[in-house]
């Protein structure tokens, strides 16, 4: 249960984040917590003896929780250096465990995958391995909203935050709208550019940092449809959709469709790109020092990928998901939507939605941001009901105190406010 005894941050946490701000040089922390390592489920401690309930999952990438026995089994193992191999060059068995675990979750066809560091890094190999061939493009598609990771590559596909974007130099992208309509537009460039000119379309198939947006069937269908049809490889980004968050284990699934390449990480604990064996570049092409060669990180994906098998999450995850929708339904919020336990509402405006996600936090429920004022509600997937109904309840509460008029905290906290902003 949650168990709240200091201020939020309590002082052992303020000092530590006091000096991450000042020399963190990616400081940006959208809630003032350190974690202790103590933790149960989907609850942690924080340094000061504070008990969190975690309905964000680490952004996603920690989908079985804290100290899932299994998994605390499996680090003790390791108990001999190094756990890290340049992976790529100097082989390790985990390498073709986890590569061939991933294939056996993957659509048919998809018989080939490299693995890599990060969710940046996976898109920045999806890219390469799509562009390889084209060799008369000019320019990739991606669409509003869209998020993909922070690598110059990665970040040239941006349509969420202006900021993320500014002062950069990146490649020549164009964005078609996040509706029916386009696939409409798609159709446009091809006819203004010629097909060949598009080195790849890619989509998140559940927007992510972008909004918490689902595409609809139509325009899914309808960029499949137009990308298989003129030869312009289609790329599926599910950094943070996939691994079974939305109830199947690849959010393009819900689709119908089949991706030609995807990346995937977070919840796999490493980067991957998966994609049939003819779309990768020859030898040489793509790697990367320790890509393929974190022991520790292979096996916690393998171990992963088994768990999830084995205590039927992906279902459990539906389950929770739909008890989940209708508890945020019932408290009133608007827009509440999601897929399995990707789940979503909005708030009346930004400074709305970041004051709740602090009111909640000091509660000691932790949640995040997206888009310009929505909520994610992205728990683990070891949560019960129990779980959500006291997420639940702390929302209701936090909802009602923040809709007072002229609502503002106070307190330390406001030195490291930034809820919602985090951008990932
Ligand atoms: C859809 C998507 N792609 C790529 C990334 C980048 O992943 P990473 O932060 O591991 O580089 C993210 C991160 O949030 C993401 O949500």
């Amino acid at each position: 249960m949650i168990k709240i005894k200091t201020q939020i941050p309590g002082k052992k946490s303020a000092r530590i984040l006091d000096g991450l701000k000042k020399r963190n040089g990616g400081w940006a922390v959208p809630h003032p917590i350190v974690f202790s390592g103590v933790g149960n489920g989907s609850y942690f401690k924080d340094i000061d003896g504070n008990v969190f309930l975690d309905f964000a999952s680490q952004i996603a990438s920690n989908p079985l929780g804290y100290n899932h026995p299994a998994l605390n089994e499996l680090i003790r193992k390791y108990n001999e250096s190094p756990v890290k191999y340049a992976g790529q060059d100097f082989c390790v068995p985990e390498h073709l465990e986890l590569i061939e675990k991933l294939i056996g979750i993957s659509p048919s066809g998809m018989d080939t995958a490299f693995l890599i560091n990060s969710g940046a890094e996976a898109v920045e190999n999806a890219i390469k391995i799509a562009m390889y061939n084209r060799k008369k493009k000019k320019f990739s598609v991606s669409v509003d909203g869209a998020f993909h990771g922070r690598t110059l590559g990665a970040l040239s596909l941006h349509h969420s935050k202006p900021m993320q974007r500014e002062g950069f130099i990146l490649e020549p992208n164009k964005k078609l709208p996040f509706d029916d309509s386009a696939g409409d537009e798609l159709k446009e460039l091809i006819k203004r550019n010629g097909a060949e000119k598009i080195g790849f379309v890619i989509l998140e198939h559940f927007q992510g940092e972008g909004g918490y947006r689902m595409p609809s069937m139509k325009m899914v269908k309808d960029l499949n449809k137009i990308c298989r049809e003129n030869g312009i490889p289609y790329i599926a980004d599910e950094v943070q959709a996939g691994m079974g968050r939305t109830g199947k284990f690849w959010s393009f699934e819900h689709y119908g469709i089949k991706p030609d390449v995807f990346s995937s990480a977070k919840a796999l604990q490493v980067g991957a790109v998966v994609a049939n064996k003819k779309w990768f570049p020859p030898p040489g092409g793509i790697s990367s020092t320790w890509g393929g060669g974190s022991r520790i990180d292979m096996a916690l994906g393998i171990k992963t990928i088994e768990i999830i098998k084995k205590e039927k999450l992906l279902q459990k995850n539906r389950v929770n998901g739909e008890y989940l929708l209708k508890g945020l339904e019932k408290i009133g919020f608007e827009n509440v939507r999601g897929r399995g336990l990707m789940c979503a509402f909005d708030l009346n405006s930004e400074r709305e939605r970041d004051n709740f996600i602090i009111e909640c936090l000091k509660r000691g429920l932790v949640l995040l941001g997206a888009g310009e004022k929505s909520v994610r509600v992205i728990p683990p997937y070891v949560i019960g009901k129990k779980e959500i109904d006291e997420a639940l309840s702390v929302m209701e509460k936090a909802y009602r105190v923040v809709s007072e008029r002229g609502f503002k905290h106070k307190g330390k906290i406001c030195d490291f406010m930034g809820c919602g902003r985090s951008g990932s």
